[in-house]
């Protein structure tokens, strides 16, 4: 039987002549040829996607949850500055040509795994800054003065998100996107226009929610990313008018605030409490220390925190949590990841001294806690969830 069929098919191939590869129905080979093509330029973003081991309750850990669960009322862990995963020594150096001499690579990293890695981690919310590539044609991603790729571009890194959604339904994603003002590239219209022409392509309206200054149930963010957009319209040609995201206006989020209150939506009463206290030399003078830094920072987000969990205060509006704080240029210097995970000398990091914190209050309310190196303490994100 099988024998048959192929003699058919050789013959078939012999007819036709020259193609000598034969076609898989359809568009599906040349399909797949464009996911893979895109999935590698992503990746050095992105990452790989290298499953989900069954054992794991992370990966698709919305889906025990109701549909009519208000997002607000969620427990959802993202990681800051996302993208820097991959920001090591030999990646500043292989792209020095551009961006010349910066501070070492340790300054500027916050992650260690990648955006496809940390979803079947748990993590739900990314923190994407975004500025020209090198030569002004398209967007990448960037910290400060840090390029991170130049060959990826926004839109392959949706890509990689929305076919990671395809595989994980349940899952709803939230994404946060600034300019990135350190680069010294241009915000002007025409990045808005790009990135406003990403957002709105055909195949991203079918992945984003589609929702204008309000933030709704699990139900309508399952399969999609909802935009945090930490950028105003403002430079936007006026006929551009399809303007979705949960507008998180830079003009009045606070730089370097313990509580910022920000409201999103004036009719709705809907407000953003957020605790972005990242530049803790401005609170204490250098020299105070690694312990007194990490002290400070612990501080602060676990006051912000513990109002979160209150279910007298508020009870309907988003909490955001940075558990993340920047390179403190002292000696001994303090990088994002010995705040995260502590200096290996006594101090611990704030994951290690969270986990404890968020596992005590099991079952409560802490909002979107964004950290830095989640993966270097077992059982954190878990924790962050209340798994
Ligand atoms: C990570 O960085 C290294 C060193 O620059 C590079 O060789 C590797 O390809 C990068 N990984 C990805 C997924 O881009
Ligand atoms: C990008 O734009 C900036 C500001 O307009 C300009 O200084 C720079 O030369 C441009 N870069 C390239 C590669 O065109
Ligand atoms: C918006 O207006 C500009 C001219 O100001 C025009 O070039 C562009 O095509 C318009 N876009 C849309 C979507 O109408
Ligand atoms: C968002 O709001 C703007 C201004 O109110 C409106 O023009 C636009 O159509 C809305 N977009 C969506 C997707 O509802
Ligand atoms: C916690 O809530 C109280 C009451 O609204 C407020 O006075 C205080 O500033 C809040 N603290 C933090 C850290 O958000």
């Amino acid at each position: 039987m099988l024998r048959s069929k192929l003699r058919v098919f050789v013959t078939a191939v012999l007819v036709t002549g020259a193609w000598a590869i034969p076609k898989p129905p359809g568009q599906a080979f040349l399909g797949q040829q464009a996911l893979d093509d895109l999935a590698q330029r992503a990746a050095p973003i992105a990452g790989f996607d290298t499953g989900c081991s069954k054992s794991a309750k992370t990966c698709d850990w919305m889906a025990k949850f109701p549909d009519n669960t208000k997002l607000v009322h969620m427990n959802l862990p993202g990681t800051h500055d996302t993208s820097t995963w991959n920001y090591t020594d030999a990646t500043q150096a292989s792209l020095l040509r551009y961006t010349g001499p910066i501070p070492p690579a340790e300054v500027y990293r916050c992650q260690e795994d990648s955006i496809l890695q940390s979803l079947n981690d748990g993590i739900r919310v990314f923190d994407l800054r975004v500025a020209y590539n090198p030569g002004n044609d398209t967007l990448g991603f960037h910290h400060s003065a840090a390029l991170l790729s130049p060959t990826t571009r926004v839109e392959d890194v949706f890509f990689g998100l929305y076919n990671w959604l395809d595989n994980h339904p349940t899952e709803a994603v939230l994404v946060s996107i600034n300019h990135e003002s350190g680069t010294g590239t241009p915000e002007d219209s025409q990045f808005y226009e790009k990135l406003y022409g990403i957002i709105n392509a055909p195949v991203a309206q079918k992945y984003w929610v589609q929702v204008n200054g309000t933030l709704g149930t699990l139900g309508e963010a399952r399969g999609k990313l909802t935009l945090l957009q930490r950028y105003s319209y403002d430079l936007l040609p006026s006929n551009l008018t399809k303007r979705i995201g949960i507008p998180l206006d830079p003009q009045h989020w606070t730089d370097n605030g313990k509580i910022i209150e920000l409201v999103y939506n004036v009719a709705k009463n809907q407000i953003a409490f957020i605790e972005d206290f990242y530049d803790i030399t401005r609170s204490l003078p250098l020299g105070s220390g690694t312990a007194a830094y990490i002290e400070a920072k612990f501080d602060a987000v676990t006051a912000h925190l513990t109002n979160a969990t209150r279910t007298d205060l508020n009870p309907d509006q988003l909490y955001i949590s940075f558990a993340s704080a920047a390179f403190i240029d002292d000696t001994p210097f303090v990088t994002p990841e010995i705040f995260a995970l502590g200096d290996g000398a006594g101090n611990l990091g704030m994951g290690q001294r969270l986990l404890p914190w968020l596992k005590a209050r099991k079952g409560q309310r802490f909002g979107i806690i964004m950290f830095d190196f989640y993966d270097g303490v077992p059982g954190l994100v878990e924790a962050a969830i209340g798994l």
